[in-house]
C-alpha cells in the first residue's frame, strides 16, 4: 500500500475507536438530570472573549436580580468562571484548559459569553472553538434557537444537532499527502435518535402542529439518509405532529418565502446546516446579536449569544457599550430550562418592551447610546413595573 494511504487509514482508525467510545457513552447516559432533586443548583458564569466579560455580567447581574430569594435559601448558586480567553487557550494549546473544564462541570448550567474562534491565518494557534469543544466535553447534544417575528407571523424552533455531522472530527480531517485532503462527518443511530426525540417532545409540550427535517439526503447519502431515516423512524412515535422533509437548498429559499415561511414551526437539522440556517433565519429577527441560544445535554446545559466576540470593539475601549441582548435572552431560555418559567417569561417581555416597544434607551455600540449596564438597569426597573 502506498506510505501515504498507510499512515491516513491509520488515523482513520484511530477517529472510528474514537467515535465507537463515543456511541458506548451516549448509550451510557440515557436520563436527564432532574432539576428538582438537587440541594442547590449551580450556575456558571463564562465571559468569555472580548465583549464577553461585559455583556454577561450584565446577564448575570438580572439573574441575581431575579433568583434572589432563591439564592439567599441557598437552593441556588452562582459561579463565575475566569480563564475561557483566548490567551489562556493559546497558552495551554487547549480547546478549553483543564482547570476551566473541571469548573465548568461543577456546574449544572452555563451562562456562557461569545469566545473567539481561532482560524487560519490570525494570530492564535488554530486550537479547536471553545464554543465545539465545550459541546463535546459537556455531551450537549440539542443545540436550541428560537426565531419568532409576531408582526409576519414567524415563529420557529430550531433544534440542531450539535455534537456529530462534520463537527465531530471538524478538527481532525486527515492530509493525506500534498493533492488530497479529507474531512470527515458522522452520524450516528443514537445520536440522531436523541436529538430527533428532544425536536418532537418539545414539539408536543408546546402544541406545535409541524416538524419539518431538514438534510441534503439526496446527495450526502449516507449520513444524510441515516440522519432522514431516523428523524422519519421517530416521527411515528407522534402521529398526531404533521412531518416534511426539504433539502437544505431550498430551505434556505423557502425561508425567504413569505407564504411559505410562516407554515413552519419546528426544524431538526444536522449540525452544518443548522448553524446556517439558524443564522439566515436570526436575520428576520434583528440579527444574530438579537438572538439567545441552549445548549442542552443529559447532564449539562449551556446559554449563549450567537454572536461573535468583537474584540475590535474592545481594542477601542467601546465594550461597555457592547449590546447583551443576546445573551439576556439566553439569561431567560436557562431560566426557563431550570424550572422558573414565570421568571424567565418576566425577563422575555421586558425585553421585548425594552427593544421593540418602549425603547426608552437605545444602544449603538458607541457613547452615543447607552452603556450595557444602563440598559440591564433598564431591563430590571421594567420587570419590577411588570
Ligand atoms: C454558532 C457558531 C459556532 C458554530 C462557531 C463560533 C464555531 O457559529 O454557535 O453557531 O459554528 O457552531
Ligand atoms: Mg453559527
Amino acid at each position: 500500500m502506498n506510505e501515504a494511504i498507510r499512515i491516513a487509514t491509520e488515523k482513520f482508525t484511530k477517529l472510528l475507536e474514537e467515535q465507537m467510545q463515543r456511541v458506548e457513552k451516549m448509550k451510557s447516559e440515557k436520563e436527564f438530570l432532574n432539576y428538582d432533586e438537587l440541594d442547590k443548583l449551580v450556575i456558571g458564569i463564562v465571559g468569555g472573549d472580548g465583549i464577553g466579560p461585559a455583556i454577561t455580567n450584565e446577564a448575570h447581574r438580572i439573574l441575581e436580580f431575579l433568583l434572589k430569594d432563591e439564592v439567599e435559601k441557598g437552593k441556588v448558586a452562582f459561579k463565575v468562571i475566569d480563564g475561557l480567553t483566548i490567551e489562556n487557550r493559546a497558552k495551554a494549546m487547549k480547546a478549553i484548559p483543564d482547570d476551566v473544564l473541571q469548573e465548568l462541570k461543577q456546574c449544572h448550567v452555563i451562562l456562557k459569553g461569545p469566545t473567539t474562534t481561532p482560524r487560519a491565518g490570525d494570530p492564535w494557534p488554530n486550537i479547536e472553538s471553545a464554543n465545539v469543544a465545550m459541546r463535546k466535553e459537556l455531551d450537549l447534544f440539542a443545540n436550541v434557537r428560537p426565531v419568532k417575528v409576531p408582526e409576519q407571523g414567524i415563529d420557529w424552533t430550531f433544534f440542531r444537532e450539535n455534537t456529530e455531522g462534520a463537527y465531530a472530527l471538524g478538527s481532525k480531517g486527515v492530509h493525506v499527502d500534498n493533492d488530497i485532503s479529507v474531512d470527515f462527518t458522522v452520524t450516528t443511530t443514537e445520536g440522531t435518535e436523541r436529538i430527533a426525540r428532544a425536536a418532537f417532545e418539545y414539539a408536543k409540550k408546546n402544541g406545535k402542529k409541524r416538524v419539518t427535517i431538514v438534510t441534503k439526503a439526496n446527495v450526502v447519502k449516507t449520513t444524510d439518509g441515516k440522519f432522514l431515516n431516523i428523524c422519519k423512524e421517530i416521527a411515528k412515535e407522534y402521529p398526531e405532529i404533521e412531518v416534511d422533509d426539504w433539502y437544505i437548498d431550498i430551505m434556505t429559499a423557502k425561508l425567504i418565502d413569505e407564504k411559505r415561511r410562516t407554515q413552519f414551526e419546528v426544524f431538526i437539522l444536522p449540525n452544518l446546516y443548522g448553524d446556517i440556517l439558524t443564522d439566515e433565519a436570526a436575520e428576520f429577527q434583528g440579527g444574530v446579536g438579537t438572538a439567545g441560544s441552549a445548549n442542552i445535554g443529559k447532564r449539562y446545559a449551556m446559554f449563549e449569544a450567537i454572536h461573535g466576540s468583537a474584540p475590535r470593539m474592545v481594542d477601542e475601549g467601546r465594550d461597555k457599550y457592547a449590546d447583551p441582548s443576546s445573551i439576556i435572552r439566553a439569561a431567560a431560555m436557562l431560566l426557563a430550562h431550570i424550572g422558573y418559567a414565570e421568571k424567565a417569561q418576566k425577563l422575555e417581555k421586558a425585553m421585548d418592551i425594552c427593544t421593540n416597544v418602549e425603547k426608552k434607551l437605545v444602544i449603538t455600540g458607541r457613547d452615543t447610546g447607552a452603556t450595557g449596564a444602563e440598559f440591564a438597569d433598564y431591563v430590571m426597573e421594567t420587570i419590577k413595573a411588570l
